[in-house]
């Protein structure tokens, strides 16, 4: 995750080539359920920080860094889309009973989504990063964007050139990344009769 930019902007056609390439991450049911609010002018990028964030006159290093990315996107996801294509006649689920999805898919799906626009801006020479967005914050995003009810944002895409100083470190910074043999549990997840965790 890229924290920083420079205000290069980014062009306009590798934009469109990380939106396609974020339609055509797997859904399920093929519900494709999720929208995509686009903003790379900088009116309406200053319009989503004026909207999110505490103090933008007087931002901190994150959001300094964040605020100079010349696009902002925000993934949002419909459980309205899902409940209504699972009850389509091929997957039959027309009482719409939300007890049927115990993993909201459709997050699930908005997310891997957000993971394509970040690859794709990766292969570009591009940075991004996804972030999330205060709750007390939602409703100002969607009343000054319009986001319809039926569409939750699931966090915001920062999509820029990376600046040459890094900027805010992440948690990788405090944090070690664990080993692969901490995270995969071959045929039996307590085969050692260790606590899992
Ligand atoms: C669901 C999700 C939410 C995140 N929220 C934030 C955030 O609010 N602010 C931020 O700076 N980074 C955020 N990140 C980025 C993570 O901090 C970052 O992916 C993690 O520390 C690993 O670093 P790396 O992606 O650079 O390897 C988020 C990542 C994910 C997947």
């Amino acid at each position: 995750m890229v924290r920083s930019y420079t205000t290069e902007p980014v062009d306009p056609a590798v934009l469109d080539r990380v939106l396609t390439n974020a339609t055509r991450a797997p859904s399920a049911g093929f519900s494709q359920g999720w929208g995509f609010l686009v903003l790379d002018t900088p009116a309406d990028v200053r319009r989503y920080w004026t909207a999110t964030a505490d103090a933008i006159d007087e931002p901190d290093q994150w959001l300094r860094g964040m605020m100079r990315a010349p696009v902002v996107v925000v993934p949002c996801s419909s459980k309205a889309a899902y409940l209504r294509r699972y009850a389509e006649p091929d997957k039959g689920w027309t009482d719409m009973d939300e007890a049927r999805w115990p993993v909201p898919f459709w997050h699930m799906d908005a997310a891997m989504a957000s993971l394509l626009i970040l690859q794709t801006a990766v292969d570009a020479g591009l940075g991004a990063c996804f972030f999330g967005i205060p709750p007390k914050r939602v409703w100002p995003l969607r009343e000054e964007f319009a986001i319809p009810d039926a569409f939750d944002p699931v966090g915001a895409i920062t999509v820029g050139h990376p600046a040459a100083e890094r900027g805010a470190v992440g948690s990788p910074s405090r944090r070690s990344r664990k080993e692969v043999t901490e995270v995969v549990h071959r045929g039996n997840w307590g085969v050692d009769g260790r606590d899992p965790g």
